[in-house]
């Protein structure tokens, strides 16, 4: 442990001046599942190079620039939505993106949020840049809400806190750091996980590879699989954590699996990394939906931490979040920050200040504060209901005597229904239902009302399409 405890106050001290050469990119170097094995020269078909004695210019060769870029493949998840808006049948339902809707499959801004909103239109705020790292009062609040104000890790300022543009620039900017700062160390995330984790690293030219999560014989976690991959990774991984509620799966460790997971962690010398984007959402209550977090960081491990405002304050279009990197010390993490603040100023320059200020306002104003945690509950609440409505519906419907009780065991906005990628496209092409091709449903965009079509759709995809995959129930 001692070794994991120095490991972010070694490497920010020693950031050499000029910044580390990328090696990856000169030569043929696979990372993840992409090649970027190009030259930069071969990676330009528009280009040729032309040298006059000392100087050396690009000239064109093609009349259009653009005519050799080929047509990049849909995103497996936004890529939904685009497929939903094109399905012109009536009957249609798109349960592919995580975004909460109304019983009335209307999006919904929390009440909570228009009223701080109203707050600062009086107030006649202005828009001048925030500073790097964000704005201040936000830094604040997020930490102390991941971690409880009073966990030491804050007490003793051992947190670098930077404003990201929510979970997926806060992955960004860290998967940055890693880059960086521990060259050759490698990543590993859940199979299956967020599809965009893999992209994140992917374009941060950053090692990944994947570690047992999903059983499909019990649709349950593969606890033991997932145990030995960690155990099995490179001394000083970075392991990439779910905080609560995964997606796409829905399913947790329980907190004795939390504890065994820990102890592997801190036996292997790894470096945790959490992704929080569903804090509060999941269980309705934030600090249960942090006790993950807070759990390893109570060992004194050095970890870190994205967070989204997406899901729970239904911030998703504002772009607000952070990234938290818990150091050994208050020195360590000083440096840490800066080194952050400096991977963002090329990139972004500088975050966007209206959701920032609505947390802020939020978290900061104990009424507003109580008001956001009742309408977390009624939206966690809401998704429990048609969570329960779908099984009674799917249970009630099938003769065949299969056990539909999985689908309640799972937490937060997916299900993971089972469903293979031939079924999940007999939900769309058939029946309308648009879905990701992995079986994943967006329970929080379904209607009790819609419960019973859905259930049909699932039933008729389960028993009348394709062979179930090994395994599947
Ligand atoms: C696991 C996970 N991480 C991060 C994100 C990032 O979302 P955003 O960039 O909107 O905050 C999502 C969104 O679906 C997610 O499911």
């Amino acid at each position: 442990m001692a070794s994991a405890m120095l490991s972010f106050a070694s490497a920010a001290a020693s950031a050499s001046a000029s910044l580390p050469v990328h090696e990856n990119l000169k030569g043929k170097t696979k990372i993840g599942s992409v090649n970027f094995g190009s030259s930069v020269q071969e990676r330009n078909p528009f280009g040729k190079t032309k040298h006059f004695g000392r100087v050396s210019m690009t000239v064109a060769v093609n009349v259009s620039r653009f005519e050799g870029i080929t047509m990049a493949p849909p995103d497996p998840i936004l890529g939904v939505s685009e497929a939903f808006k094109a399905d012109t049948d009536e009957k249609k339902l798109n349960l592919g993106v995580g975004a909460y809707r109304t019983e009335e499959l209307q999006p919904y801004v929390l009440k909570v949020v228009k009223k701080a909103e109203n707050l600062m239109l009086e107030r006649g705020e202005n828009k001048e840049y925030l500073p790097i790292e964000g704005l201040a009062a936000f830094n604040k609040a997020t930490a102390e809400l991941l971690f409880g104000a009073e966990n030491p890790v804050i007490k003793q300022q051992r947190v670098a806190t930077v404003q990201g543009l929510s979970g997926t620039g806060s992955l960004r900017l860290a998967a940055a750091l890693i880059e960086r700062y521990f060259p050759g160390a490698k990543v590993l995330i859940s199979s299956p996980t967020w599809g965009n984790h893999k992209n994140i690293f992917n374009d941060a030219r950053v090692q990944w590879s994947e570690y047992r999560y999903y059983d499909p014989k019990t649709v349950g976690l593969d606890f033991d699989g997932m145990i030995a991959d960690i155990k099995a990774a490179p001394e000083g991984s970075f392991i990439l954590l779910h905080g609560c509620a995964h997606n796409p799966t829905g399913i947790d460790p329980t907190p004795e699996q939390w504890e065994k997971i820990a102890d592997v962690i801190q036996e292997k010398n790894h470096i945790p990394f959490f992704d929080v984007a569903y804090q509060g959402f999941a269980s309705g209550s934030l600090d249960a939906d942090a006790a993950s977090v807070r759990l390893l960081s109570a060992r004194g491990m050095e970890l870190l931490v994205a967070q989204s405002y997406s899901k729970n304050l239904g911030l998703y279009a504002e772009r607000i979040g952070a990234i938290n990197v818990v150091c050994s010390s208050a020195d360590a993490a000083t440096r840490v920050k800066s080194q952050l603040k400096r991977l963002a100023r090329p990139m972004y320059s500088n975050p966007p200040v209206h959701g920032a200020k609505i947390v802020a306002n939020i978290v900061g104003d104990p009424a507003l504060f109580n008001e956001w945690k009742a309408e977390m509950e009624m939206m966690a609440g809401r998704i429990k209901n048609v969570r329960q409505k779908l099984y009674d519906s799917l249970s009630a419907k099938d003769k065949s005597g299969k056990d539909w009780s999985f689908i309640l065991k799972q937490i937060g906005m997916f299900s993971f229904t089972g469903l293979s990628k031939t079924q999940s496209e007999n939900m769309t092409k058939k029946w309308h239902v648009h879905i990701t091709k992995d079986g994943r449903i967006s329970v929080a965009r379904l209607s009790s009302a819609k419960c019973e079509y859905l259930a049909d759709a699932i039933l008729d995809s389960y028993h009348n399409v394709g062979l179930p995959e090994i395994g599947q129930q």
